[in-house]
């Protein structure tokens, strides 16, 4: 693979906030000998695209996503023009990972704080389609050979009720999540019919940051009413949630509500809330650095319901180990640009499976229309996917692109 050309630019993603897109122009020379030039082996020119999206609720460990004073990327669309593009331009690259593990040393800077993990996971992403082209491969399965991965299906955690700091605190937990099993095709069927019906339960309420609903209710227990009728209602579905716990959290006391909860009354309600309810996970029940009561959480849950750390493990490989090691949680969300490169999320999901743990590849509240991680999670294998609500142009894509790929591995 030969780069030619890098571009970047800053386009608005859902928020209407500033993020980085950058399209590389390669030659492209299948089975290329190091030595040899691409114009010697005849290579044919391809461009890829990618653009990375942005998170709200973000962990404090997260890899740096470089932002101006002002809150726009000039300064990270600067680095890949720049010194990006000039290490990119000066050689030849026989891998993705060949490209990415020069990205990283080439920052030098442990959360990707000097060159921006949002230039560098934008680069990454582009980087990875480049080669898929070269191979004449899907994306997912350029990912899969490249992971060792057995590609599949995830689970679809569909937020159909959006509350927290994506719905001004409407609702006092982040993601009201319908799990959808089974066959892309079956799964995303009865999240729409399971969406629609809410819709028309609900009636005209406002929409939050991720294309959910966001209704407003007098008690904690009524949205997973609701949530439990539409599993009774649609087979193969059961209630997650993301409590996104680091934004709840004041002077060591979560806030639900009206009411304050300590972290041993916190860890009764959710007990009594998957004793009572179809619960399939929780996500971030407390704050990222609250390891000890994660753990104490999984041990209560174990057999029920899985415990899943997002802030709490930002797809760190280190951090999600030593989450195995204090057996703290039961499933990982996989977020690439909360580690900044295709193949440290690659770890990442490494890492998660390591500890027989269950995979669960993410967007951000601020998405694109790059469908990346459709691919990525169909890839590695993943346990699920979380994509958002369908009200949302970005995340349905996310889901369309799911159901091409079930199209396409039927005809590999
Ligand atoms: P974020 O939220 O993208 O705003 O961080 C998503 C999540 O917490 O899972
Ligand atoms: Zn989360």
């Amino acid at each position: 693979m030969k780069i030619e050309r890098v571009e970047a630019r800053a386009i608005p993603d859902t928020r209407g906030k500033p993020t980085v897109e950058v399209t590389l122009h390669a030659l492209c020379i299948p089975g290329m000998h190091k030595e040899a030039t691409a114009s010697e082996v005849g290579g044919h020119p391809v461009s890829t695209h990618a653009s990375v999206p942005s998170g709200k609720s973000t962990g404090s460990h997260e890899a740096c996503e470089l932002r101006d004073a002002d809150g726009g990327v000039e300064t990270a669309v600067a680095n890949v023009e720049g010194e990006i593009a000039r290490a990119l331009c000066a050689r030849k690259w026989n891998s993705p990972d060949e490209i990415d593990g020069a990205l990283i040393a080439l920052d030098g800077t442990p959360n990707k704080s000097r060159l921006g993990a949002n230039a560098i996971l934008a680069v990454s992403i582009a980087a990875q389609r480049l080669f898929a082209q070269e191979a004449n491969v899907p994306l997912w399965k350029a990912i899969a050979e490249r992971a060792g991965t057995t590609p599949g299906a995830p689970r679809l955690y569909v937020n159909v009720m959006n509350g927290g700091v994506h719905a001004d605190f409407r609702l006092p937990f982040q993601e009201y999540i319908l799990v959808c099993e089974g066959r892309t095709s079956a799964a995303f069927a009865a999240a729409r019919a399971a969406f629609d019906a809410l819709g028309a339960t609900l009636g005209n309420v406002p929409m939050g940051e991720e294309g959910g609903y966001s209704p407003t209710f007098e008690t904690l227990q009524e949205p997973f009413e609701l949530l439990a009728a539409l599993v009774a209602e649609h087979a193969g579905t059961s209630i997650a949630i993301d409590a996104a716990a680091n934004e709840l959290l004041s002077e060591g006391a979560y806030r639900l509500l009206a009411e304050t909860y300590a972290p041993d009354a916190l860890m009764r309600l959710y007990e009594d809330l998957a004793s009572r309810f179809p619960f399939h996970s929780i996500e971030d029940p407390f704050s990222e650095d609250a390891g000890a009561d994660f753990a104490r959480l999984t041990a209560a849950l174990r057999g029920t319901c899985l415990v899943v750390g997002d802030d709490f493990t930002v797809t760190n490989p280190a951090r999600i180990a030593h989450a195995a090691r204090e057996e703290a949680i039961s499933a990982v969300l996989i977020k690439p640009n909360q580690i900044g490169s295709v193949k440290e999320a690659i770890e990442a999901v490494e890492a998660t499976h390591a500890a027989g743990w269950a995979a669960i590849c993410s967007h951000r509240s601020g998405e694109t229309d790059d469908t990346f991680i459709a691919d990525f999670a169909y890839g590695v294998g993943a346990e699920g996917i979380k994509a958002g609500g369908l009200g949302q142009k970005q995340r349905l894509e996310k889901y369309e692109r799911l159901l091409e790929i079930e199209k396409e591995a039927e005809a590999v």
